[in-house]
C-alpha cells in the first residue's frame, strides 16, 4: 500500500510534508475559529444568531399535568428551527419550591421534576443540536431558594458551615432590622431569623435569601455551576439580577425619595444595593469562564442610560456580551423621535445591541404597543422594527403570533405573589406568562389539563396552526423577516442608518454593507403615510437617477415606486435598494 511504503520516494516525501503542514493548519484554524470571529466581520454566532425565551411551565406539557416541561420544549424544536429562532433561553427550571416560579433555586445543578430529568435535559440539548437551536439557562447568582441545603445549613446556627453565604445581620434594635432597604416585592429587604435572632438579607422575596458573593467559596461554587453546565451541552446562560450581586459592606441607609410604590412602600434610591463596582469583577470572572466555551452571557441588566450599558459591555467588551437594554422597551408608545433616540444611544455604546421588546416581568409588546383596534398589524410592524436593526434581538415566546396578555381579573385568581400583595395596582406577572397557543384545541393545545394559568379566548385566532395557514398572519410575517435576515447580508453585517430623522411617523432606516442595502419603512401613525427617500448621500442612486427599491416584504397595501414608498396605517415595507 502506498501510504505505508517503508522507504517513500522524495516525491512523496515532500508530499507528505505538505499534508502535514496543511492539516496542522486546518486544525489551527479551526482550534482559533471555536473562539474568535465566525466571519469577516469579526462577528460571533451570537450576533448574529436570534435568541427566543422559553417561559418553561408556559410553553408545551408533555405529561398533561397542566404545567409544560423539557420534553414539551423538546417536541417543539422543529417548530422554532423553522421559525428561525437560533437559541432558546429557558426560564429556570432547576429544583424550586416555585415561590417565584423557579427563580427561587434550591439546587443549582438539577432539573425540576416537574420539568423532567437531567436525562430529559440532555435530550433536549441533543435535540437542539438536531435542529441548530442552542440552549441557553437562566442563572440565577444574587439568591438562592430558602429551602437551599445551603440556606438551610446557615440559618441553623451562628457558627455552621454555611453561615457566611448569605448575609445576616443583628438588627438595630427590638423589631428594628439592620437598615431601612426595601424589598423589590415589598416590605423590609429584611428578616429575621428565630433561630438565631439575626436578620438575613433579600432583594426579591424573603423565601429568595441574598448570597454573600464576598465570600470566596460562594464565588467558586457558582462559577464551577456555570462550568458543569456548559460542559453539559448549554451555549450560554441569561444572568438574572446582577444589578443586586453586591451589596455596601457597612448597610448605609438608603436615601428615600418622595412617595410611595405600587407596594406600599417608600420610593428609594438603592444607592448601597444596586449596581455597586464589585458587580464587575464578577461579571469578568463569569465570563472568562464563559469563553473557555465559546458561551455566551446575557444581563438582566436594567439599565437607565449608555454610560451605564456601556459599563456592563465591560472595557474591553471583556462583561456582558449582551446585556438587555429594557431602554427600548421603555418606549410605551409608537413613537419614531422616540425610538431613534433610544436606537442611536445603543447603536453608539461599545458592544452589540440588543434588541428587547417583551418578556416575563413586562406586559406583552401585543399590548404595551396596540391600540386595541389595530393591533395584528401593530405586532407585525414591531416584528418588522426590531427584527431588522443591527444586533441580537430576543423574543419572548408568543410574540410571534400576536400573545396578548391574560391579566387575572380576581385577586383570588393571582398566581405571582406580588400581585396578590399588590392587587389591585400591581396584578402581577401572570398576564404575561400564559400558555403558549398552539392550536385551537381546548386549552389551545398547550395540556390535556387544565393549565396552571388560562389561555386568553383570542386563542381561537391566534395560534401556531390557524395562522400557519394564514399567508397575512402575525407568524408568517415573523418567519419571512426572520428567514430574510438570516441570509441578507445588509440585514446581517451592514450598518444602521437612520433615514428622515425628522419624520414623527414613519420611522425609517437604512442596512447597508459593501454596496448592498436594505431599506426599512414603517409607518407608526394611524393615517395613510407616503415618503420618499433621497439615499445619494449615502452612495446609492443620484438626485437626477434616484435610486430604486425592489420590494421584499411589506404589508398589504404598502408599495414602492422609483424612491417613494407609500404605507397604510400601521403598514410596513422592507426593500432592497437598487
Ligand atoms: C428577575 C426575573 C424575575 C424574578 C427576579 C428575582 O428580575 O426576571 O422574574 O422575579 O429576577 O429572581
Ligand atoms: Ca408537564
Amino acid at each position: 500500500m502506498p501510504w505505508c511504503s517503508a522507504s517513500p520516494s522524495p516525491t512523496s516525501l515532500s508530499r507528505f510534508v505538505l499534508l502535514a503542514i496543511l492539516v496542522l493548519l486546518c486544525c489551527s484554524f479551526f482550534a482559533v475559529a471555536q473562539n474568535t470571529p465566525v466571519d469577516a466581520e469579526g462577528h460571533q454566532w451570537w450576533q448574529h444568531a436570534v435568541f427566543y425565551e422559553i417561559y418553561p411551565r408556559s410553553f408545551a406539557d408533555s405529561n398533561n399535568d397542566g404545567i409544560g416541561d423539557l420534553n414539551g420544549i423538546s417536541s417543539k424544536m422543529s417548530y422554532l428551527h423553522n421559525l428561525g429562532v437560533d437559541a432558546i433561553w429557558i426560564s429556570p427550571c432547576y429544583p424550586s419550591p416555585q415561590v417565584d416560579f423557579g427563580y427561587d433555586v434550591s439546587d443549582y445543578e438539577n432539573i425540576d421534576p416537574m420539568y423532567g430529568t437531567l436525562a430529559d435535559f440532555d435530550g433536549m440539548v441533543a435535540e437542539g443540536r438536531k435542529q441548530n437551536v442552542k440552549i441557553i439557562l437562566d442563572f440565577v447568582p444574587n439568591h438562592t431558594s430558602d429551602q437551599h441545603p445551603w440556606f438551610l445549613d446557615s440559618k441553623s446556627s451562628r457558627t455552621s458551615a454555611h453561615r457566611d453565604w448569605y448575609i445576616w445581620r443583628d438588627g438595630k434594635g427590638p423589631g428594628k432590622p439592620p437598615n431601612n432597604w426595601i424589598s423589590i416585592f415589598g416590605g423590609s429587604a429584611w428578616t429575621l431569623d428565630p433561630t438565631t435572632n439575626q436578620y438575613f438579607y433579600h432583594f426579591f422575596y424573603k423565601q429568595q435569601p441574598d448570597l454573600n458573593w464576598r465570600n470566596p467559596a460562594v464565588e467558586k461554587t457558582m462559577l464551577d455551576t456555570t462550568r458543569w453546565w456548559y460542559q453539559r451541552g448549554v451555549s450560554g446562560f441569561r444572568l438574572d439580577a446582577v444589578d443586586t450581586l453586591f451589596e455596601d459592606p457597612e448597610l448605609r441607609d438608603n436615601p428615600v425619595l418622595p412617595g410611595t410604590n405600587a407596594q406600599g412602600d417608600p420610593n428609594m434610591e438603592n444607592q448601597y444595593n444596586d449596581k455597586l463596582p464589585q458587580v464587575h469583577e464578577e461579571l469578568q470572572k463569569l465570563r472568562k469562564v464563559a469563553d473557555d466555551y465559546n458561551a455566551v452571557l446575557i444581563g438582566e441588566t436594567w439599565t437607565s442610560n449608555i454610560a451605564e450599558l456601556d459599563r456592563y459591555y465591560g472595557q474591553g467588551s471583556h462583561e456582558l456580551q449582551l446585556p438587555m437594554d429594557f431602554m427600548f422597551t421603555m418606549v410605551n408608545q409608537l413613537s419614531p423621535p422616540e425610538f431613534r433616540r433610544q436606537i442611536a444611544a445603543v447603536d453608539a455604546a461599545h458592544g452589540w445591541p440588543v434588541f428587547v421588546i417583551s418578556n416575563h416581568d413586562i406586559q406583552r409588546s401585543y399590548n404595551r404597543y396596540g391600540d386595541g383596534k389595530n393591533n395584528d398589524a401593530i405586532a407585525k410592524l414591531m416584528g418588522a422594527f426590531y427584527l431588522t436593526l443591527r444586533g441580537t434581538p430576543i423574543m419572548y415566546y408568543g410574540e410571534e403570533i400576536g400573545m396578548e396578555n391574560n391579566d387575572p381579573i380576581r385577586r383570588e385568581d393571582v398566581k405571582d405573589p406580588i400581585g396578590r400583595t399588590g392587587w389591585p395596582k400591581e396584578k402581577g406577572r401572570d398576564g404575561e406568562r400564559t400558555p403558549m397557543q398552539w392550536n385551537t384545541a381546548p386549552n389551545a393545545g398547550f395540556s390535556d389539563a387544565t393549565p396552571w394559568l388560562p389561555v386568553p379566548p383570542t386563542y381561537m385566532t391566534h395560534n401556531v396552526a390557524s395562522e400557519s395557514q394564514d399567508a397575512n398572519s402575525v407568524l408568517n410575517l415573523y418567519k419571512k423577516v426572520l428567514a430574510l435576515r438570516h441570509t441578507n447580508q445588509a440585514l446581517l453585517e451592514g450598518s444602521y442608518v437612520a433615514l428622515n430623522k425628522n419624520d414623527p411617523n414613519v420611522m425609517s432606516y437604512l442596512r447597508s454593507y459593501k454596496g448592498e442595502a436594505v431599506l426599512v419603512a414603517l409607518n407608526m401613525s394611524s393615517t395613510p403615510r407616503k415618503v420618499r427617500f433621497d439615499l445619494s448621500p449615502l452612495g446609492f442612486g443620484s438626485a437626477s437617477a434616484p435610486s430604486s427599491l425592489k420590494v421584499l416584504i411589506a404589508s398589504q397595501a404598502a408599495s414602492a415606486q422609483s424612491n417613494e414608498v407609500s404605507l397604510e396605517p400601521f403598514g410596513l415595507l422592507i426593500a432592497e435598494v437598487h
